[in-house]
């Protein structure tokens, strides 16, 4: 297993190294925090999940983190204790009146909730990352009830493609178009965010996950802690994504991006500054 794995480093290393154009990173731009001040995140008991609460719960702007989840952890016990995040306790992923008008004051959610293909047969795949998120939008866009700007961020994955030969990247591709239509001109904005190799740290690193770490300056290998800061960028600009996906490198500029802003924040410039009236 372990010579598999450093391979599967090395690959990762060589063709992210082989797909580098450098891009420039993002230029400042106005933002509006009012855009993920209540915010839900899907997954947050996962790997990227945990870490896109983590950036959830470090934000100044996020008043409140709503975590829809099938159980409970101590780490969502403890984010729960801070007085910012509110777990709910869900259990079908396909029926969402259970939150009944929750979903009509959240302004932004981020979707982690996903499996490895490893894990499960095509159907059960299909009907997780497909059916749960396609219905999830719906239900939200039939009760929030107002017309001021939301947004939906999807992880996907690296290698979605509609004609992949692979069932997991076909579904991935799939469930993205099929957000982004039912989405059209309702004043939902889909983002997905396709992320190559992810970078476990603390408690979630593994030595078997090292290479990846060791390799991440050649790749676009990203924490995912990261992930959450990219979206919360992406949210607060509102930006305009090319085709609605950001790609691996790009993660990576919006998250830069994002502890930019922060730190130009943190020595004196006004946050008025930066903020915009787009509602
Ligand atoms: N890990 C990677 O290297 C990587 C790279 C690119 C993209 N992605 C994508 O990112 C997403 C999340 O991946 P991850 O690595 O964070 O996965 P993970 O660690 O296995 O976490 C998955 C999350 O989804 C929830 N979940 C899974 N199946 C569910 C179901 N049937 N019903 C309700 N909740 C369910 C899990 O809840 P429980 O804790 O209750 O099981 C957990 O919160 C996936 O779509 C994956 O394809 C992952």
């Amino acid at each position: 297993m372990l010579p598999a794995l450093i391979l599967l480093a090395l690959v990762t290393a060589v063709t992210g190294w082989c797909g580098r154009t450098d891009r420039p990173p993002l230029a400042p731009a106005a933002v509006d925090r009012s855009r993920h001040g209540t915010v839900a995140v899907f997954g947050a008991t996962g790997l990227i999940g945990e870490g896109v609460l983590s950036a959830m719960l470090a934000d100044p702007d996020v008043r409140t983190v709503h975590v829809v989840t099938r159980r409970r952890t101590p780490e969502l016990d403890a984010a729960a204790a801070t007085g910012r995040a509110v777990v709910h306790l869900h259990d079908d992923f396909l029926d969402y009146t259970a939150l009944g008008p929750l979903l009509a004051d959240i302004d932004a959610v981020y979707w982690a909730l996903g499996t490895s293909a490893f894990n499960v047969s095509n159907e059960e795949y299909s009907q997780i990352h497909v059916d749960y998120p396609v219905r999830f939008v719906t239900s939200w866009l039939a009760a929030r009830g107002r017309t001021a700007a939301i947004s939906f961020h999807l992880v996907s994955g690296s290698g979605a493609a509609a004609d992949s030969w692979f069932h997991w990247a076909r579904e991935k591709a799939r469930a993205e178009a099929l957000l982004t239509e039912y989405t059209a001109g309702t004043g939902l904005r889909v983002v997905a965010y396709r992320p190559g190799g992810i970078v476990r740290t603390g408690p979630r690193a593994r030595w078997y996950t090292q290479p990846i770490r060791l390799l991440q300056p050649l790749t676009s290998a990203i924490e995912p802690v990261r992930i959450g800061e990219a979206m919360l960028e992406v949210t607060a600009r509102g930006a305009a994504i090319e085709g609605g996906v950001l790609d691996a490198r790009d993660l990576t500029r919006y998250a830069n991006a994002y502890r930019a802003r922060l730190a130009a924040e943190v020595v004196g410039a006004p946050r008025g500054q930066h903020a915009e009236s787009a509602r």
